[in-house]
């Protein structure tokens, strides 16, 4: 029997997961694996999400929403050093938080955290992301400066042209304080929803961590503080619609998209966006790999101890009353739904009542153990067990000689030196049934090595969790001649020097029974300074990442000015409609009296000479005739212009409405506005 490792097969996403792991170790180095930040990206998205709301509550108190009023009173909150601070650490950390999802985004997708049960979880954290991205985009929108205006002149000319008219109406403040009020409510609001967002993320997971650790929170605190005073934020120019925007620096994670149109066009961009997106999005069925699940409870074996309700991380075991021939109430079932195959709860389990359907089974596989180590212990040299996960062993986290000769099932066996060594590698390391390490030693095993991850960098949540609470609850067990080893996955020189050492001698005569990693009040933990200072500049570091990314961008390119021409008017009425059985009185006009269908409208725009625009407009209203409302941006070239408007909204042939000649700066925008009653257009 050969036990497949399906979490190694999927070599290209290995590939990143190693990387990955080989960073985290990385940092392990100067952080120490308990506190390292990076294996707290998802609470700390919590956690940031908490400061966005405290520090925007602050900013709220003192914002006024308007055209006329915006930009100063965000003026005003950065003149002290306190409202500065707010605004420096609301900006930092809504960009920290989208680099924090994304790298948790990546890291679980490296992981193959995402398919399966996860589906849930990994599909409301896209929603989540983009839900951020909008949140963030609309704050800045609220400030009023010329990072607002881009955006405003965007939904102008593309998704709604008759909305836009309310931006170039000389009442702007009064027209469009509603929509300051809309988007103030929505970027309060959607933040708030977030955390009905996240307890449906984390609904499948049992136990699921929303809070990052004290110290950890305390370090990005610092981070986002440094970043504020260093660095203080400040507004683009304030927003006018006569200009065009020439410079503003444009956050790339929330308002890159706009500079990205300018140069690839609505259709690319959004297409690309929509693709990516939607690929990654879907990705939980478009790419799903294979585990060894679910978990089958065989119901004749089943005492209903619930140990394996307690342990699974995935909430997928119920305990539900039985009334059978057994003397026993209780029997546990598995949603295989919810089940992840990693394998805890045949760990969990004292009397074997449980395998995994995809081919793992505890007591063949630590039979398969037993038969080893008694044939290895007939060559008379000590022999040590040592029991590895599926990730170490996919991301070549055991040295290759250990798996050279596969044994029976995961089992394989070894010299080492002078000893041997039989190696199980099983779904995680809480697999491993407590029960075997005493039967083990009895039956000749000179050491037992249970490699660890991390304690919170486990590929199921809490492998490493498990396995050290049933060490804890046996102490018993937990003599000189066992080895709970923490090895950052990937990491096989930990593993051999370990093996190397239990060869000598001297590490014999003195070795130790192991120290248990704390399992208890984790958070109240306190890193050493150096592990402190560390992290702290890794996360400043890593929320600085806006900084360079914060790219100065216009819509202005060399000599460019622009027409916009708003029209707002209802053509002419080309049929009557006068209700059946109505008879008129002789030289009653019907259209005046009853109105009817239009006349579609055009305009056609000519700058010296040339015709630099023509559009037909179709009334609005189901059978058109309603109002023809629309706004248009035409670039044209900085200097003086003859500029003729002709319109066409009946039978006869287009007339000329407008005819002058212009004189446009750079960055000018000239507003010509149609009125109906003089039938020309106005220059503003
Ligand atoms: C506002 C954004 C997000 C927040 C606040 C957040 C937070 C969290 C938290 C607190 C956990 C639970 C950790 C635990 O108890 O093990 C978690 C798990 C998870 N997150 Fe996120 N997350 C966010 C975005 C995302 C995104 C964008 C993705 C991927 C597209 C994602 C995928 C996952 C997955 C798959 C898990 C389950 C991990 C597992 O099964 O082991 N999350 N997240
Ligand atoms: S295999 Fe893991 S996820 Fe599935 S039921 Fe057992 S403990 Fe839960
Ligand atoms: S651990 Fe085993 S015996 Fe206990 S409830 Fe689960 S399946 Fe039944």
């Amino acid at each position: 029997m050969t036990i497949s490792n399906p979490y190694a097969n999927r070599r290209f996403m290995r590939a990143f997961d190693k990387l990955w792991s080989r960073f985290e170790g990385f940092v392990n180095r100067f952080t120490k694996s308990d506190f390292n930040p990076f294996y707290h990206l998802g609470t700390l998205t919590v956690y940031f999400l908490i400061v966005l709301i405290v520090t925007g509550t602050y900013l709220t108190i003192f914002y006024r929403p308007g055209s006329d009023v915006a930009f100063a009173t965000v003026e005003k909150i950065s003149s002290n050093w306190l409202g500065s601070l707010m605004r420096g650490v609301h900006r930092y950390a809504s960009d920290g938080m989208i680099v924090l999802i994304i790298l948790h985004f990546f890291k679980m997708m490296f992981s193959d955290r995402y398919w399966g049960s996860r589906w849930l979880a990994w599909t409301s954290g896209w929603i989540m992301l983009a839900a951020t991205w909008l949140t963030g985009t609309m704050g800045y929108w609220l400030i009023w400066d010329q990072r607002a205006q881009w955006m405003t002149e965007y939904m102008m000319n593309t998704v709604a042209g008759s909305e836009g008219l309310t931006y170039i109406s000389p009442s702007l403040a009064s027209n469009t304080f509603s929509n300051f009020v809309i988007i103030l409510f929505l970027h309060v609001f959607l933040p708030l929803i977030g955390f009905l967002g996240i307890y449906i993320h984390v609904l499948r997971l049992s136990r699921a961590r929303w809070w990052s650790p004290r110290w950890v929170s305390i370090q990005a605190t610092i981070g986002l503080i440094l970043l504020a005073v260093i660095k203080p934020v400040s507004s683009a120019l304030p927003a006018d619609l006569s200009t065009l925007v020439s410079s503003a620096p444009m956050d790339a994670f929330y308002l890159g998209f706009l500079p990205l149109i300018d140069q690839m066009g609505n259709w690319i961009f959004w297409g690309l966006a929509i693709f990516v997106g939607g690929g990654f999005f879907l990705l939980p069925w478009v790419a799903s790999g294979r585990d060894l699940g679910p978990a089958l409870v065989t119901d004749s074996k089943c005492t209903g101890c619930v140990l394996c309700f307690n342990e699974c991380p995935y909430d997928a075991i119920r305990m539900v009353d039985r009334h059978d021939e057994t003397k026993y109430h209780k029997l546990a079932i598995v949603n295989p739904a919810q089940c992840t195959g990693c394998g805890i709860c045949v760990g969990a389990c004292p009397t074997d009542a449980i395998d995994l359907k995809g081919g793992y089974n505890g007591n063949q596989t630590f039979s398969a153990v037993r038969g080893a180590l008694k044939r290895e212990k007939e060559t008379g040299q000590p022999v040590t067990v040592l029991f590895a996960s599926q990730r170490n062993e996919a991301l070549d986290g055991l040295p290759k000689s250990l798996l050279a000769e596969k044994n029976h099932g995961p089992v394989s066996t070894s010299p080492w030196g002078e000893s041997r060594v039989v190696t199980a590698v099983l779904p995680s390391e809480s697999a491993v049934n407590i029960e075997w390490i005493k039967t083990l030693h009895h039956e000749g095993a000179r050491d037992v090595v249970i490699l660890s991850h991390p304690y919170d960098d486990s590929l199921y949540r809490e492998d490493t969790h498990w396995i050290t609470n049933r060490l804890r609850l046996r102490p018993a067990l937990l003599t000189s001649d066992i080895h709970l080893l923490e090895v950052t996955p990937g990491d096989s020189t930990a593993v051999s020097t370990l093996l190397d050492d239990l060869n000598r001698p001297g590490f014999q005569a003195n070795k130790k029974a192991p120290v248990l990693p704390e399992t208890k009040d984790r958070s109240k933990k306190a890193p050493s300074f150096v592990s402190s200072l560390a992290s702290v500049i890794l996360l400043t570091l890593l929320f600085a990442t806006a900084l360079p990314l914060d790219i100065p961008a216009g819509m202005v390119e060399a000599n460019e000015s622009a027409l916009r021409i708003a029209i707002d008017m209802k053509g002419k009425i080309s049929t009557p409609r006068i209700p059946e059985g109505v008879v008129l009185p002789e030289g009653a006009d019907a259209a005046k009296i009853f109105g009817g269908e239009r006349f579609p409208v055009s305009v056609r725009v000519t700058a010296d000479g040339k015709t630099i625009f023509e559009e037909t407009y179709s009334p609005s209203g189901l059978s058109g005739e309603g109002r023809i409302s629309n706004l248009e941006f035409l670039p044209v070239d900085t200097g003086t212009h003859q500029i003729e408007i002709l319109l066409k909204d009946d039978d006869n042939d287009f007339r000329t409405v407008y005819s002058g000649q212009v004189e446009i700066a750079k960055a000018q925008v000239l507003l010509f506005t149609y009125d109906e009653r003089s039938d020309t257009f106005s220059v503003r």
